[in-house]
């Protein structure tokens, strides 16, 4: 039995598989439950007992020699996801490599971005949580003024008032602040308001400010700087119109339209049939907020605007639900890949 045994390990080190099923067949030949090994062990019984110790030990020796062995004919033909492969399939088309998509959200802020910048534009941001101060009283809301409202506004502490930023026009106030003209920048950054949630808003948003402060800058730069944006994000045959508006920290203050994107403005759904539909809020920084903040108001003149990057991303792409940008699925996301 002992030279049984021996010429077995030898036998065993010397195996080899051709493929997945045969290393199994070998396996179950020599250690499946009616195979030769498990067959030695039942005889083991019979053997002397001056040589019981000797076998054991040699026969242990075959068990382990053969588990070893074959587990490794076994591996070399199963492939890492646990496939057996007879050969590597050099014809079989890799893995699927599927790289995440930009946010839609990041690809007009991109844009926007990259639009001012070519005409000097720089990005500066600020804090969320902000005070009275820089969220209002520095940009001319009166005391009673309804933005400042419980409604609106997500206050965090009331005395003094610690709050959720409601707008990016207060970084406005800490660059102004800080800096002294020439301040040309944008500010983009995320916008807390108390509102309910639906298709058309949210509690959460973004914007992109924008503040130009110099001498002599006037009511026609900020036109022309508009037109060149929106004709550069909607393409070179939108027109704008400018209308009217109020904000406390602009005098004179508009808002800007810009022919529908849709129908070019012959009207429909979108534009509810005026040709026309509304992107952003501007002015000429009022001379009290200049002043505010440490500007002179006789030497320095400035415009600013401010734009929703959701609406202007619905707008661009058509989205109907702003709630799709914050729900991050990936039937949504993936449609923006290859957008930068
Ligand atoms: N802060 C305004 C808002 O949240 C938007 C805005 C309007 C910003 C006019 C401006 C501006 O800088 O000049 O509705």
């Amino acid at each position: 039995m002992l030279n049984h045994i021996r010429e077995l390990i030898r036998e065993i080190s010397a195996l080899t598989a051709a493929s997945a099923e045969e290393a199994e067949l070998l396996r179950v030949k020599y250690l499946g439950r009616k195979g030769i090994i498990p067959a030695l062990f039942d005889d083991f019984k019979t053997v002397a007992p001056e040589l019981k110790r000797e076998t054991g030990v040699l026969l242990n020796d075959l068990k382990n020699k053969a588990h070893q062995r074959l587990e490794e004919l076994k591996a070399a033909h199963t492939s890492a996801d646990g496939e057996g492969t007879e050969m590597a399939d050099l014809t079989r088309p890799a893995a699927v490599y599927r790289p995440g998509s930009r946010h839609p959200l990041s690809v007009t802020l991109n844009r926007i971005t990259e639009i001012f910048s070519r005409i000097g534009f720089t990005v500066a941001d600020g804090p969320e949580i902000e005070d009275d101060w820089h969220n209002f009283t520095a940009l001319n809301f009166t005391p009673d003024h309804p933005a400042r409202d419980m409604q609106d506004t997500f206050f965090i502490a009331t005395s003094p008032a610690i709050l959720l930023r409601t707008h990016t026009s207060p970084v406005q106030v800490r660059v102004m602040e800080k800096t002294q003209p020439l301040i040309r920048m944008i500010f983009p950054g995320r916008v807390f308001r108390n509102e309910v949630i639906s298709a058309r808003a949210h509690c959460i948003f973004h914007q992109v400010e924008g503040l130009y402060i110099d001498r002599n800058v006037s009511f026609a730069d900020l036109k022309q700087t508009l037109l060149y944006f929106a004709q550069e994000m909607f393409g070179e045959n939108t027109k704008i119109r400018l209308r009217p508006s109020y904000f406390p920290f602009t005098e004179p203050s508009g808002e800007m339209d810009v022919s529908c994107l849709i129908c070019g403005g012959s009207g429909c759904n979108i534009c509810k049939h005026t040709g026309w539909v509304e992107i952003l809020g501007c002015g000429m920084v009022d001379p009290a907020v200049l002043q505010n903040c440490g500007i002179d108001p006789v030497e320095y003149t400035g415009f600013a605007f401010g734009m929703g990057i959701e609406r202007i991303t619905m707008l661009k792409y058509q989205v109907r639900d702003l709630r799709l940008f914050f729900e991050n699925d990936v039937r949504f996301l993936s449609q923006f890949s290859g957008a930068l």
